[in-house]
């Protein structure tokens, strides 16, 4: 993670974001105002909110259904009990509401003076704020594509439906590439 220093900016609530909050507004019945939108507290940096949320949640519904192959046979893992089904729903609702998370305005995309890790390939977070602003309407796109593959996630889960778990990861992998292809690492 990217932990030097970088000049702080609350610039991000730009007309992009205006754009972005009056469109959900709108979306909500039509009694929230975009003055109402004012009232979110964004806290975690984006970086914060992939690696130690989006991440962790994820791998709990990647890792929940696996076939191991060895020499002594094949040990399929899926859930079982109840708990197992519970932890797995937090995992996909978490994931479902990260995704409105996201389309909040204001919110910081890393540490002050953080860098690139991959500087001629990932874009810095300078960048990738210019590209949001750019283009508000690709990235709440991409985090209705979030919340639509792990809808499919938490369909197997209400059913109990392993296979139909195991299956919806994959949408739900191409759904976080999508966004990264195009605001992280373009260049790739
Ligand atoms: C709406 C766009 C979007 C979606 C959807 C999205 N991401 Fe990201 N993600 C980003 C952007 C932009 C960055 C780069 C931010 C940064 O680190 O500067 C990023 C960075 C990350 C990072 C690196 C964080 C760090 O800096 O340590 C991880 C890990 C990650 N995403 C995981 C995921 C996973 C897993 C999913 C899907 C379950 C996902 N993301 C979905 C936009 C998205």
């Amino acid at each position: 993670m990217r932990r030097t220093i970088r000049a702080f900016s609350y610039a991000f609530l730009g007309l992009t974001a205006a754009v972005a909050f009056v469109s959900l507004a709108g979306a909500q019945s039509g009694t929230a105002s975009p003055k109402a939108a004012l009232t979110y507290r964004p806290v975690g940096t984006l970086a914060d909110i992939m690696a130690d949320v989006i991440m962790p949640e994820a791998n709990v519904l990647w890792s929940s259904v696996e076939v191991d192959v060895t020499a002594k046979g094949t040990v399929k893992k899926e859930p079982k009990t109840a708990e197992d089904w519970a932890r797995l729903r937090g995992a996909a609702l978490t994931l479902i509401e990260m995704a409105n998370a996201l389309m909040v305005p204001g919110r910081q995309i890393d540490e002050p003076g953080a860098k690139s890790e991959a500087p001629g390939t990932e874009l810095s977070p300078e960048q990738i704020k210019k590209r949001i602003e750019e283009n508000p309407a690709v990235w709440v796109g991409f985090a209705h594509g979030l919340q639509d593959a792990t809808m499919q996630s938490l369909k197997a889960i209400n059913a109990k439906n392993a296979d139909a778990l195991s299956d919806a990861g994959g949408t739900l992998d191409t759904a976080c590439e999508d966004c990264h292809l195009f605001f992280w690492y373009p260049k790739r």
